[in-house]
Formats: C-alpha cells, structure tokens, sequence
C-alpha cells in the first residue's frame, strides 16, 4: 500500500474539518488496501487500533522466540550423541534468530526492543504459555519439535499473508525454518520410537504430556477470543483459532500412526460426516492458570530472561561503543 503516507497524511490547513476530510481518507485508503489484499507498509497511514494489535502480537511472538530457547537448550549439554547435540544448538540458535527478525518488525511500528523486553521481563506483555512446562526427558526435545513447532507452523503459514508487509515477510523465513525443527522433533521420536521398549515408553510418555498444551497453543475458543475477529477483519489473522486447531489435529493423527505413538485422548475419532477428526474437550482452567503465571516454570524462564539479559549488558553496550566511534571515524572522514 502506498496511496497514502503518514507524511502526506498530515494537514496542511488545520482546520477541524480538513482534518476530519483527511482522517476518513487515510481511513478509507487503509480498508479498500486491506480488502485488496494489498500489504501495509510501516510509512503507510494505519488505524491506532491496528498498529497496537500488531505491536502486542508481534512483540508477544519475538518473546514466545526467545523465551522458548530455554526449554530446549536445558538438554543441549546431555544430548546422546554429537549429531543431535549439533541439531540442538542450531535450532536453538535459528530461534534466537526468530525473536530478532520479529523484534525487528515490531520496531517499524515505532517501538524499540528496550520497550519491549522491558514489557517482558516485569510480566506486562506475554509470551506462549507452552514453554511454561518442563522438558523432563531427551524425548521433550523431540515431542517439542513435532508438537510444538509443528502447532507453530500451523498458526504461521497462515500469516505469510498477513496484511502488514514487515511481519509477513518475517514469517516466510521463520516458516522455513521451522519445517525443519518439526521433521527432526519427528525424526527423534521416531528413532525412540524404534528403540527399546524404555525408548518407546520415553517418547510416548513425552507426547502423553506435550500433545495437550500444544492443542492449547492456538488459543482459546473463537467464542471467547477477545481479539480474533478484528485481527481477522484486518487480515492479520486468516483463520479463527478453533480452524487452525483442527487443522492441527488432523495432520497430527496420522503422523503418530507412523510413529507408532498414541495421542492421550480417548474421543479422539475420525468423523466421516464433517471430513475431520472429533477430539476431546481441552482442559481451559489449566491454559488460564499458566497463562496467570501458575504453570510449572513461568517463574524459572523469567528469572533466566532477566539473569540474560542483564548479563548482555556489556555486550550491548560493547556494540552502541563500536557503533558510535564508526559514526565518529565516518564523520571525519567525510
Ligand atoms: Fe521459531
Ligand atoms: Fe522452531
């Protein structure tokens, strides 16, 4: 979208009624690029509304980035083998990557990345309640990149077509990305899968407690979702949560078939008349209770945020040190 910029926007005239004449233009510049499934551009007008929504998702994602490094890299010191230690730290590594492109994108819409961990680390902005719950055994690494990253790349090649342009774009790597984390959480768990019985029951004891919370990653139902439906209407969000749940579910059968692991939920049954899989009533008092701070680490994983990021201190300050003194050096020699 470029038919009307936040420069051109401003109003030469000032009187009220020019500035109404020019806020209804902008306004309805923005709905018809929405309708045309045109992208919205940071220097593009854009409703208050739209920007904050696109700030607390964006921002609640690049924390849901970072945050989730550390479930995974508790097991990179005790992976079995130099193989798997070597896939851990690349993938823990591609999600701190994560959390930089959208970080990224949430400053375009005019907020630094202080602001933002900021607003994590005192608990004002949120990240995914999954990675609120241990990882117990090697096989969590593995029901983590099946289950998790699997429900993630659900929800996010959705918003590959996201109408802001910045976050769109963002999600096109991260999709990449993550395809990968989900086929080797896959390629784990079926290795465990195939091994002892004492492998078997460990990968399988592993999905009994991940498959749950990861249902509980799309969030909770669309009849009582407070931002979904205009996230939709502005093209954000192209799927209600309870579609990409089901969607969700349906790929996962047939997956833990192959895996000769069973999903823990006894009503779990394809249904011939509606062409999806029926499932069983998820457990929303426990998605409320993690997401109030209650689940079994939230204080663990914010106390380690907060321990990093006051540790990096001397690296951020290492880097504005260099920055500035390369502004210096370019100035003197201009
Ligand atoms: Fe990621
Ligand atoms: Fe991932």
């Amino acid at each position: 979208m470029t038919a009307v910029t936040a420069e051109t926007g401003t109003n030469k005239h000032g009187s009220p009624a020019a500035d109404d004449k020019d806020a209804s233009a902008h306004a309805a510049a923005f709905d018809a690029a929405v309708a045309a499934d045109e992208r919205i551009e940071p220097r593009d007008w854009m409703p208050e509304a739209y920007r904050a929504s696109l700030v607390r998702q964006i921002a609640q994602h690049a924390h849901s980035e970072i945050i989730g490094m550390q479930p995974e890299s508790n097991w990179i010191t005790r992976a079995p083998s130099l193989r798997r230690k070597a896939i851990l730290m690349a993938k823990v590594q591609d999600e701190a990557g994560h959390g930089l492109y959208l970080y990224s994108a949430a400053e375009t819409l005019g907020v630094s990345r202080d602001e933002l961990l900021d607003k994590l680390h005192s608990g004002r902005q949120k990240y995914s309640s999954i990675f609120n719950y241990p990882t117990l055994t090697w096989a969590d690494v593995g029901a983590i990149g099946w289950l998790v990253d699997g429900a993630a790349i659900t929800n996010q090649v959705p918003l590959c077509r996201c109408s802001y342009g910045p976050y769109a774009r963002a999600m096109v790597r991260v999709c990449k990305e993550e395809s990968f984390h989900q086929r080797q959480g896959y390629e784990l768990l079926l290795a465990l899968s195939q091994g002892t019985p004492e492998q078997h029951a460990m990968a399988q004891d592993a999905v009994d407690r991940w498959w749950w919370p990861s249902l509980m990653m799309f969030g909770p139902p669309d009849d009582e979702s407070s931002h979904s439906a205009q996230s939709m209407a502005w093209k954000i969000k192209r799927h209600s949560n309870d579609e990409l749940r089901q969607r969700f579910v349906d790929i996962c059968v047939p997956q833990a078939e192959a895996l000769g692991l069973t999903l823990p939920d006894p009503d779990l049954r394809w249904n011939e008349e509606r062409g999806h899989h029926d499932f069983g009533a998820i457990d929303w008092t426990e998605f409320w209770d993690v997401l109030k701070g209650n689940g079994p680490c939230n204080e663990q994983r914010l106390t380690q945020r907060r321990r990093a990021h006051e540790e990096g201190a001397w690296v951020r300050d290492a880097a504005a040190a260099y920055a500035a003194k390369q502004h210096t050096n370019g100035e003197a020699t201009a």
